[in-house]
């Protein structure tokens, strides 16, 4: 990675030691939301490179191994020596207690699920705590019998030591999961820890961080000029406000109108761009060009590798004609670069398998700048609002790059895309309308290669069929059909066979994923 890492911004910082849980990205965001900057680091990074990085606090996360089995991830034992307070969760929890003495067993049976707590040691971490408090557990192993040098403070039903406290240096380990909204005072612990044994200030404020990015921006690129892809997406959309804002007329933006994108949405950009923020918007006009290389195309993986191609071409033939451009700025976030294992000393190896087209190759020659590489979406999406962005841009849902061509089943044509941006922005408005827009995650419709009888009128027809899918999910990984109301359903089906002229019947896809995706392509 060329770009300098932003995370210098933060003068205090916690690390999150990922020992592979599903919680890890969820334990750094609640450290960020008490205000106290946090960065997810490899299990087994070196007590010696910790002191280098000197946090102000460790937290071990939770993880799906057993401490005990072959393989399981390790942490250096030195860093319980390092004098910087230690709080582990679960499998961090058991492994701290493993390392100084005490004995971890396979627990009589799995709990899982919300437990009743006793707090038996009201101070420091339970400061405030109630005594008796609900928490989330998960886990088969726990700990069973600690050692002197350890003190119980919390226990449940079935766990006696829920909560512990070395007594000469500063760890904790929690079995339970402070991270999820279910342990009820699970934030209260969290903040407990963080401002009385970590003693933070609790001053990491997204506002200083996007004061400071804008100033370290502005020093990097000097006197040259940045180019930047929108897509019309929050993240490309915020890198660019965010950029115009630090070097204003030296950023070129580049939207590639590909001609797949819905009703109104490169006027949209247009006007925010060229209006708003004054920005040097170049809009590669392209359409005939996307749809001559789809022509008879059927197969999703063959149309997405066509569009990606395309998509890069347009994008250098225009970028070249930007004379003096050095940098390419990019909307790379904080999960991209944890799962890509791209972070420094980053938890994971393995590349995110993503069939994402839109991405730029690195033979464009350009270095790169990535300067929300280390927020989470719902940081870009604040950053978005304080930056002045609409919210109609800040909360709108994930679009894919291939665009409306994987949602137009089977060949895609000029007729079937107008067809289809009509059924789409009555279902987007629909649900505005009906106040869901930000309670669905994705909401769509899909113009589907089926036609069938119907009557209109007096006569017969034998038209099209759009799906509608709406879904609702944090990650994208998985997700539920969204239960929208009947009659917000009634009036998206009535409006579309009514209006949108060559579709006769409308279907609402309840399948959920897994086993089937969100896209129909
Ligand atoms: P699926 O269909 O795999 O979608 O459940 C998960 C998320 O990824 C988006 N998606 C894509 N995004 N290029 C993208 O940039 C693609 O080719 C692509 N395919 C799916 C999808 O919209 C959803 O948010």
């Amino acid at each position: 990675m060329t770009d300098t890492p932003l995370s210098g911004v933060a003068e205090e910082r916690v690390l999150v030691l990922d020992f592979g849980s599903q919680y890890a990205q969820l334990i750094a965001r609640r450290v960020r939301e008490a205000h106290v900057y946090c960065e997810i680091v490899r299990h087994n990074i070196t007590a010696e490179r910790i002191k280098e990085l000197a946090p102000v606090g460790i937290i071990l996360s939770g993880g799906p191994s057993s401490v005990y089995a072959e393989n399981a991830p390790q942490c250096d034992p030195e860093l319980f020596n390092l004098g910087i307070p230690v709080l582990g969760i679960c499998y961090g929890m058991q492994l701290a207690c493993q390392a100084l003495g005490g004995k971890v067993h396979n627990a009589a049976s799995r709990e899982y699920g919300r437990a009743h707590c006793e707090v038996t040691d009201p101070s420091d971490i339970f400061d405030g705590v109630k005594t008796q408090t609900e928490v989330w557990m998960s886990h088969g192993d726990q700990v069973e019998a600690i050692a002197d040098d350890w003190e119980p403070l919390a226990k449940t039903a079935t766990c006696p030591f829920a909560a512990v406290r070395h007594k000469k240096a500063p760890v904790y380990g929690l079995q339970f999961h402070p991270e999820v909204t279910h342990t009820v005072e699970g934030k209260l612990v969290l903040a407990n820890f963080l401002q009385k044994v970590c003693k933070t200030s609790g001053l990491w404020r997204l506002a200083d961080f996007a004061e400071e990015t804008i100033k370290q921006v502005r020093e990097r690129i000097g006197t040259d000029r940045v180019i930047c892809g929108l897509s019309g997406g929050v993240d490309s959309a915020v890198v660019a406000a965010l950029l115009a804002r630090a070097i204003g007329k030296q950023l070129s933006c580049i939207l590639v109108d590909n001609g797949l994108l819905r009703k109104d949405e490169e006027r949209a950009i247009v006007d925010e761009f060229t209006n708003h923020f004054k920005a040097d918007l170049h809009v590669v006009k392209a359409e005939d060009q996307f749809l001559e290389q789809l022509a008879g195309v059927v197969d999703p993986q063959e149309k997405r590798r066509r569009i990606g191609k395309t998509f890069i071409d347009c994008f250098k033939r225009e970028a070249d004609k930007i004379e003096d451009a050095k940098y390419l700025a990019q909307g790379t976030l904080y999960p991209d670069v944890i799962e890509s294992g791209a972070a420094a000393d980053g938890p994971a190896d393995t590349i995110k398998l993503h069939h994402n087209v839109g991405g730029l190759p690195a033979e464009l020659g350009f270095e790169l700048v990535e300067p929300l590489r280390d927020l989470f979406k719902d940081e870009v999406r604040k950053l978005g609002l304080q930056l002045d962005l609409p919210e109609e841009i800040v909360w709108r849902h994930p679009f894919p790059g291939p665009g409306l061509a994987v949602r137009c089943l089977g060949e895609v044509t000029r007729e079937k895309l107008d067809v289809l941006r009509e059924a789409d922005a009555i279902v987007v408005g629909e649900i505005k309308a009906a106040g869901l827009y930000r309670a669905t995650s994705q909401a769509f419709a899909v113009l589907l290669p089926v036609q069938s009888v119907g009557v209109m009128g007096d006569s017969r027809t034998y038209d099209n069929t759009v799906a509608v899918r709406c879904v609702n999910t944090d990650d994208f990984m998985t997700a539920d059909w969204s239960h929208l109301p009947h009659d917000l359903l009634a009036r998206i089906s009535t409006r579309i066979i009514n209006e949108v002229k060559g579709v006769n019947r409308v279907v609402y896809d309840i399948s959920s994923k897994p086993p089937a995706t969100i896209e129909w392509e």
